[in-house]
């Protein structure tokens, strides 16, 4: 499905970024695996591994010059760049909203926010270049709807759906697609996180409840929204907000 084609995965070390950048390579894509987390070399490793083609750049979403050197560096490697998941994110702190440091705050900015806006502008720069491309952003459920104590996240990602329309709308007739996904709760190293905060965990349990197919998601089952996004099998589809989120926002 995406034979020969150079894709940059963010935070390709984690949970869903690890499960897509397989998926991914799989599909025949040159897979750019980045993260802060130089253990995004053991996601490089996995997919060579199974026979695809791979490499790790260590980035900073939050860092201009870093996200400016991944898009180069990749350019220079592969001679193009096709695609992109945008995926890189940090938890919320699991604080009220007027007890949220600024530190809190813009620490969850800076990444879950900044870290799109920077990845689209020096990905789109690219793109321009061969003439289109297709992005995925990963959202949330939180980008539509909140949860309490998660105010720097909830207002994060819903700034990253709007970013996604807006990208949309300005580079469809260059040939770029942009498209977020939006995952309701997928078993990762994140929420194994987030659940060892006591008022996250004493609410867990209800969250279930809030995902009507009965479980929570796998990282694949992401991968594989973003992989289709990603192909032109989604040719006519940009500026879409596709749940992947046992029907979080049906009830
Ligand atoms: N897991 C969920 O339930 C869930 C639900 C909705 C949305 N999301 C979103 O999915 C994305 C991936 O989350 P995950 O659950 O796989 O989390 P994860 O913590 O397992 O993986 C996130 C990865 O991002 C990397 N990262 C963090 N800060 C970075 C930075 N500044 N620059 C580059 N890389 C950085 C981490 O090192 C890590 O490898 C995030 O954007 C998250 O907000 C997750």
């Amino acid at each position: 499905m995406l034979e020969n084609r150079t894709i940059i995965v963010t935070g390709a070390a984690g949970g869903i970024g690890r499960a897509t950048s397989l998926i991914l390579g799989a599909a025949g894509a040159n897979v750019v695996a980045s993260d802060i987390d130089a253990n995004g070399a053991d996601t490089v490793e996995a997919i060579r591994s199974a026979g695809g083609t791979a490499c790790f750049i260590r980035a900073d979403v939050g860092s201009e010059p870093e996200v400016a050197a991944l898009v180069r560096e990749t350019v220079e490697r592969y001679g193009r760049l096709d695609g992109a998941f945008n995926n890189a994110g940090v938890e919320q702190a699991n604080v009220p909203l007027h007890e949220l440091s600024i530190d809190q705050w813009d620490r969850a900015i800076r990444i879950d926010l900044t870290g799109i806006f920077l990845c689209l502008k020096h990905e789109i720069t690219a793109m321009l270049e061969n003439g289109g491309g297709a992005i995925v952003n990963t959202a949330s459920a939180l980008g539509e709807v909140a949860i309490p104590n998660a105010a720097e996240y909830v207002t994060a990602k819903h700034g990253v759906t709007g970013l996604t329309r807006a990208a949309a709308i300005e580079y469809g007739v260059k040939g770029i697609r942009v498209n977020a996904v939006l995952p309701g709760i997928i078993r990762t190293p994140m929420i194994d996180r987030a659940i060892e905060h006591p008022d996250f965990a004493a609410g867990f349990g209800k969250l279930l409840e809030h995902h009507p197919i009965g479980r929570f998601g796998k990282p694949p089952e992401v991968g594989e929204a973003v992989k289709w996004l990603l192909s032109d099998a989604a040719s006519f589809v940009t500026g879409a907000m596709i749940p992947v989120d046992g029907g979080y926002r049906a009830i």
